[in-house]
């Protein structure tokens, strides 16, 4: 490392902090550059690993990274988990769901260690920025070897040189705003589809949710880091880049030495000649004119958009600290349909947040109708120890969050394929990804509005960009025929 991390160190078995986490003093942002240093190389060989990753994109392109750093130690990629020396779980704490899921992998996990001593059992990512992840691990799974946060991944050498030549059990997580490290190897899962990171964090403390004390502040990348990613992206061959960011409409405010905005990063990445440009999460509120007024000038940036709104109430919208009302939503996306006319919007929305009742719902369903959603995310709420929501009176009983889940769940699909019929008997250009999962013998892959096209042809179009007639919708897919 050319510089060292200010921050607050756990040492051995010490528990991260959530109120830590919660701090927001604005420090300057380091940018720092990352190496291996030479006492760690090599420490890989002859060893194998394999990284399962849950949650968010942002996870995905966090994998990459791990994946980037261990090839480096020299370990070989395995994926089949019985042949892992070194077996990562990057996890997601954004619902307790997805966190009992963890517990039961680990738990399942036991006899493969018997088996190989030398095995190790690594748990990253964002359950360990919870202090009650950390005391689990301590009581009751003595299998995990190494734990660390969403902070720390720049230091995998070190944590596993200490696990295998020290024989200690590791444990680090830093409970601070964070930082940017650069450089990081990545080890890209596609060659012609990649993950941007843009910025890190998130500011926004919507009641409900458990990002930002997991992914610490947010801090944004610098412009020529990530035009040149991108540049040497265009020149490796790769047709598409996703920019990823918690808020990415948040992008720029903390670059404190320049004015420049998330509207002026699209402009310039629409400008390096990648083929198609998808971005995400936006959020509501900052999701500026600018932006949208981008997005319809640049043919290469993908006319979708995902726009998280939550609920469609707005005594709810307040208790979630979305700080938009229904009608500023409406009007925003009412200007994008203008602007991009044939745009596809998605979204994300939780049922039965503390207090919702059935006319705060009732909003909600009717919201889904007014903006035309051609797909969404619903979940019911969960409760995160530490979020604000966690404490409020009225919490909403399971059957009932069932029961409006799946109302919303019926209306979404509904959605789902008039947004997929639009398209039948059009000529749309997809990005061919490879065989389909469900129909082995037919290609698949997504065009523009990030619609799902099966359709007939030879493997040598993988990778490629394809014209395709849409012969029939359906609620899921699109069949296309290759023109
Ligand atoms: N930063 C993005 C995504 C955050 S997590 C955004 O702001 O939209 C993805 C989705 O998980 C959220 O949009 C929200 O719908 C859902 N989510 C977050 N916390 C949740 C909780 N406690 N219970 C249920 N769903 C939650
Ligand atoms: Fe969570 Fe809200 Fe931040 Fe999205 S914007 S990550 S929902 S706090
Ligand atoms: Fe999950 Fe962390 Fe992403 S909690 S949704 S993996 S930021």
């Amino acid at each position: 490392m050319k510089k060292q991390l200010k921050s607050k160190k756990y040492s051995l078995f010490e528990a991260p902090s959530l109120s830590d986490a919660k701090m927001r003093k604005k420090h300057d942002i380091e940018n720092i550059v990352f190496e291996i240093d030479q006492k760690y190389q090599n420490i890989g060989i002859n060893k194998t690993y394999m990284v399962k990753t849950y949650g968010c994109q942002g996870n995905i392109a966090d994998s990459e990274k791990i994946c980037g750093i261990m090839d480096n130690l020299g370990f070989v990629e395995v994926k089949d988990e019985k042949c892992a020396d070194v077996l990562f779980f990057n996890t997601c704490a954004i619902r307790e769901n997805a966190e009992n899921r963890i517990y039961g992998e680990l738990g399942r996990l036991y006899p493969l260690k018997v088996n190989n001593p030398n095995m190790l059992i690594v748990l990253c990512g964002c359950m360990p920025q919870e202090e009650v992840t950390v005391n689990n691990i301590k009581e009751k799974y003595p299998q995990v070897d190494i734990v660390f946060g969403t902070h720390n991944i720049y230091k995998i050498p070190e944590y596993i040189y200490d696990a295998y030549t020290e024989k200690k059990r590791v444990l680090e997580v830093f409970s601070y705003e964070g930082d940017i490290i650069e450089g990081i190897p990545l080890k890209r899962d596609s060659k012609v589809k990649a993950w941007v990171d843009i910025m890190y964090g998130c500011d926004e403390f919507c009641t409900y949710c458990i990002v930002p004390y997991t992914r610490g502040s947010e801090r944004s990348r610098r412009p020529n880091d990530i035009i040149n990613e991108v540049k040497d992206l265009v020149n490796k061959g790769y047709i598409e880049v996703t920019l990823l960011g918690q808020n990415v409409n948040a992008y720029g405010k903390d670059l404190k030495d320049m004015d420049y905005t998330f509207a002026n990063l699209l402009e310039d990445l629409a400008k390096t000649g990648i083929k198609r440009i998808r971005y995400t999460t936006s959020h509501p509120r900052d999701l500026d004119k600018e932006t949208m007024d981008v997005m319809a000038k640049y043919k290469n940036i993908m006319p979708h958009l995902h726009l998280p709104v939550q609920s469609g109430s707005n005594d709810i919208l307040k208790k979630m600290n979305r700080k938009y009302t229904k009608e500023m939503y409406l009007d925003k996306i009412n200007y994008l349909k203008k602007v991009i006319p044939s745009i596809s919007l998605t979204t994300d929305i939780i049922v039965a947040f503390p207090n919702e009742s059935e006319e705060d719902f009732e909003e909600t369903l009717d919201l889904v109708r007014k903006a035309d959603f051609e797909g969404a995310y619903t979940f019911i709420y969960s409760k995160r120890k530490g979020t604000p929501a966690a404490t409020y009176d009225n919490q909403i009983d399971p059957v009932t969050a069932k029961r409006r889940l799946l109302t919303l769940n019926k209306l979404i699909n509904e959605g789902f394929a008039k947004g997929n019929k639009r398209f039948e008997g059009e000529i749309l250009e997809i990005l061919v990804e490879g065989y389909s999962e469900t129909k082995n013998h037919l290609l698949c892959g997504y065009t523009g509005n990030n619609k799902l096209v099966n359709f007939e042809g030879d493997e040598e179009l993988i990778g490629k960009l394809v014209k395709v007639k849409i012969t029939k919708a359906y609620t899921w897919h699109l069949r296309g025929e290759l023109i």
